[in-house]
């Protein structure tokens, strides 16, 4: 039996700004111990062999940030607080259930093109 790949990969996005910069950021002095947070409860609850956060630059969804992209599924949840992750690690990541009002507004996240796709429209 071979080494178990992990349930779920967690990126958290770690992207700040320097101050003064007009461009919002994930990471602010309010927001710096996000990803913290999201490894210790992880470590806590005993799963973190299992579900493996990545600390990601920024996944171009600023605005709404604090974001966090939950793969498999392409689920990006925006806005977050401590509060809110500790629930998306409790419902969705073991319960299964997508925690729908933490999800990115759906005009944000459309659907994916597929490589394929953007190539014909770029007349590749
Ligand atoms: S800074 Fe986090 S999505 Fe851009």
């Amino acid at each position: 039996m071979g080494v178990p790949q992990p349930a779920f990969y967690i990126f958290k996005c770690e992207q700040s700004a320097p101050p003064g910069m007009p461009k919002p950021s994930c990471v602010t002095p309010e927001s710096q111990d996000l990803l913290q947070h999201l490894m210790m409860t992880l470590m806590q609850k005993g799963i973190i062999g299992t579900v493996q956060p990545i600390r990601s630059s920024c996944l171009n969804r600023c605005n709404a940030g604090p974001v966090m992209l939950v793969e498999p599924g392409h689920v990006m949840y925006a806005g977050l607080t401590k509060e809110k992750i500790t629930e998306i690690i409790d419902r969705h990541i073991i319960g299964g259930e997508v925690v729908e009002e933490y999800v990115i507004a759906a005009e944000l996240w459309d659907a994916p093109i597929t490589p394929e796709a953007m190539m014909k429209q770029m007349g590749r």
